[in-house]
């Protein structure tokens, strides 16, 4: 509960964690699998205000269009969707929920109020059927890793929970960002996958991350964290609130700091524990939350008994 306390309070450091997790992460950082090479220089102490411009300036959604190597000679410019994932929504959405998968949201009650916002983001597999008195069951936004695109055990071609809703996949590339090297070795093959589900379901919107948009959010948490970050993409949970911040102008996220349920069950589908789902192992998810932590503009009791965050989407923020 101490170490709860002081996450609330964005006082936290790698040095209070179990040290089996301390031992992954310092092994993720001496493999560094993903080549980083971080040029910036460390600036631990930005206000708010500072940071959501920083956020606002360098984080822009960025996806695949086609028009680069090797996806250009490939045709990938009339594979992708004609309206970017930027100019779906144009005029931007009002109020927005980002919905984490972890098994703090149990017990929650939050369905209705997740419900009542105008978009809904959640991730990977995860269901709403049987969980909507605390999850809710509107969902407009769905985010995959590129395990979801090729684990035959996850259904994607012809489960429901990947029908109806904008599908955005991601893929760890190397942090050079080259394309044509990610291509030739992706961490999980979702080209194929991507290519056949865009000729059978054309009306869908389905977008692919672009790797400097994923390795741009990263600079930006170890820009402004002390500690040495793990050198692995962010979490989709971070990814996610990145996203809806660029489409709404407000948007609330459930259950990414732990509220007073916060629990080692990892998902709230699932039965199987483990704190680095909370805490992160290959993610730098402990100083993602920080920072994210830092941005709240929502109140201390939503923050304990909701596990809620609220912030400003980029058009709300004036620099
Ligand atoms: O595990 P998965 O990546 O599908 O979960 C979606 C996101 O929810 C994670 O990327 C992470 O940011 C967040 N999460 C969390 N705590 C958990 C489980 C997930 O913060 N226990």
């Amino acid at each position: 509960r101490a170490f709860l306390y002081r996450l609330w309070k964005g006082n936290v450091s790698s040095k209070m964690l179990n040290p089996r997790l301390q031992k992954a992460m310092k092994d993720y950082l001496t493999a560094n699998k993903h080549g980083v090479r971080f040029r910036g220089k460390r600036e631990a102490g930005l206000s708010r205000a500072q940071l959501l411009c920083q956020l606002r300036s360098r984080a822009r959604v960025r996806t695949l269009d086609g028009t680069e190597a090797p996806f250009s000679a490939l045709g990938w410019r009339r594979l992708v969707p004609a309206v970017p994932l930027s100019q779906l929504h144009p005029r931007g959405l009002r109020s927005c929920a980002v919905v984490m998968s972890a098994g703090a949201i149990l017990n929650s009650s939050l369905g209705e109020e997740i419900d009542s916002h105008d978009a809904v983001l959640r991730f990977n597999s995860a269901p709403t059927r049987g969980y909507e008195k605390d999850v809710g069951n509107k969902t407009t936004v769905r985010i995959i890793n590129s395990q979801i695109l090729t684990n035959p055990s996850h259904h994607f071609v012809d489960s429901s929970l990947y029908k109806d809703v904008i599908l955005v996949a991601w893929d760890p590339a190397p942090y050079s960002a080259n394309l044509n090297l990610w291509y030739k070795k992706p961490d999980y093959n979702l080209f194929t996958p991507y290519i056949q589900h865009r000729q059978r379901n054309p009306n869908q919107p389905f977008y692919i991350l672009h790797p400097k948009f994923i390795w741009q959010l990263w600079d930006i948490i170890q820009e402004n964290t002390k500690e040495k970050i793990q050198p692995n993409p962010p979490s989709s949970g971070f990814i996610g609130i990145l996203i809806m911040m660029s489409m709404c102008r407000e948007v609330h996220v459930y259950e990414y700091i732990p509220s007073v349920r916060q629990t080692e069950l990892c998902h709230y589908h699932e039965l199987y524990y483990d704190a680095a789902c909370t805490l992160g192992a290959y993610h730098p998810l402990l100083y993602e939350k920080l920072l994210v932590q830092r941005l709240n503009t929502g109140t201390q009791g939503d923050l304990h008994r909701k596990g809620k965050v609220v912030l400003p989407g980029f058009q709300a923020v004036h620099c």
